[in-house]
C-alpha cells in the first residue's frame, strides 16, 4: 500500500491527488490528529511524531511513504530516509521542482507553516537547482486553523490572506508555492489576492505526478503496491470538523478510523 502520513487531515489533499493519478494503488493514511498542529512546534518534536508515524504506517502495510506534511517534510526527511529501508517521497522537493521550471522572471513566493519556513527549506533546495532565482518567503500561521473551522471563503479569511500575500506582491513574484498541505483548499481565494497571473504550485499534484513516474519505472514495486486494498484512514482523534474537511477534499464522506497506537 502507499503510506501517506500528515499531522491531521489536511494531508488528504495529497492522497486525494494520488488516488486521482493512481487510482488502482490502496493507500495507508495517518492522520495524527491528537498531536497536530505540526507547524508551531520545535523541530526535535516534529521529528519525533515523523517516525512514530512511520513506523505507524510501516506496520500497517505501506510499501512506500509520502510525507504528506510540509513541517514535517522539512525536517525530518533526511533522518527517516537513512533510518527506514523503504522510498519516501515529500512534498517539497516536486514542488521546488515545478516552481524553478515555472517562474520566467526568476522570482518565486513561498508560503507556509512556521516551522516549514523557518527550516528554510524551499530556498535551499531552490537556490540549489537555480542559484541566481529570487525567493521570498511567508509564514502564514493563522491560515490552518482557518481551513480546520472550514472558514474557506469568509471575510476574514480573505483578509488575513490578503495581509500575508502583499508583501510577496510587492516583489512581484511570478510564482507561488504553497507550502502547507492546508492551502490547496484555499487556492481560489489565493490566486485573485497574489495575481492572476502568477502561477499557484499546488505540492500535492506535483508529489503525485513524481509517484507516478517513480512507479513507471519501477514495475517490481508497482506490482507489490497494487496487490492490497481497499485503502484506509486512520486518525489519532477524530472530530466533526476532521471529519467534514475529509468529506471536502475527497468529494465524499470518508470513514476515519480512530486509532491511539
Ligand atoms: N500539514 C501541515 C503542513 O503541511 C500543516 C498543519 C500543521 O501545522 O500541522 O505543514
Amino acid at each position: 500500500m502507499i503510506g501517506i502520513f500528515d499531522s491531521g487531515v489536511g494531508g488528504m489533499t495529497v492522497a486525494r491527488a494520488v488516488e486521482q493519478l493512481l487510482p488502482d494503488y490502496p493507500q495507508v493514511y495517518f492522520g495524527d490528529l491528537a498531536r497536530a498542529p505540526y507547524g508551531p512546534k520545535s523541530r526535535e518534536r516534529i521529528i519525533q511524531y515523523s517516525f512514530d508515524n512511520t513506523k505507524f504506517l510501516l506496520e500497517h502495510g505501506a510499501k512506500i511513504i509520502i510525507i504528506a506534511c510540509n513541517s514535517a517534510a522539512s525536517v525530518a526527511t533526511d533522518l527517516l530516509v537513512e533510518a527506514f529501508p523503504v522510498p519516501f517521497f515529500e512534498v517539497i522537493t516536486p514542488a521546488v521542482r515545478q516552481a524553478v521550471e515555472t517562474t520566467g522572471s526568476g522570482r518565486i513566493g513561498v508560503i507556509g507553516t512556521l516551522a516549514t519556513i523557518r527550516s528554510g527549506v524551499y530556498e535551499r533546495k531552490i537556490l540549489a537547482e537555480a542559484p541566481t532565482l529570487k525567493v521570498f518567503s511567508a509564514p502564514c500561521p493563522l491560515l490552518v486553523p482557518l481551513v480546520e473551522e472550514g472558514w474557506l471563503d469568509g471575510r476574514e479569511t480573505k483578509m488575513i490572506l490578503r495581509r500575508y500575500l502583499q508583501p510577496l506582491k510587492l516583489q512581484q513574484v511570478d510564482t507561488l508555492v504553497l507550502g502547507c498541505t492546508h492551502y490547496p483548499l484555499l487556492r481560489e481565494l489565493i490566486q485573485p489576492r497574489i495575481g492572476r497571473r502568477v502561477r499557484v504550485i499546488d505540492s500535492s499534484a506535483a508529489v503525485a505526478e513524481e509517484l507516478k513516474t517513480f512507479l513507471a519505472s519501477t514495475p517490481a514495486v508497482a506490482n507489490e503496491l497494487r496487490q492490497v486494498g481497499p485503502s484506509r484512514y486512520y486518525v489519532s482523534d477524530i472530530t466533526d470538523a476532521a471529519r467534514e474537511t475529509a468529506a471536502r477534499i475527497f468529494g465524499r464522506p470518508i470513514d476515519l478510523i480512530r486509532t491511539d497506537a
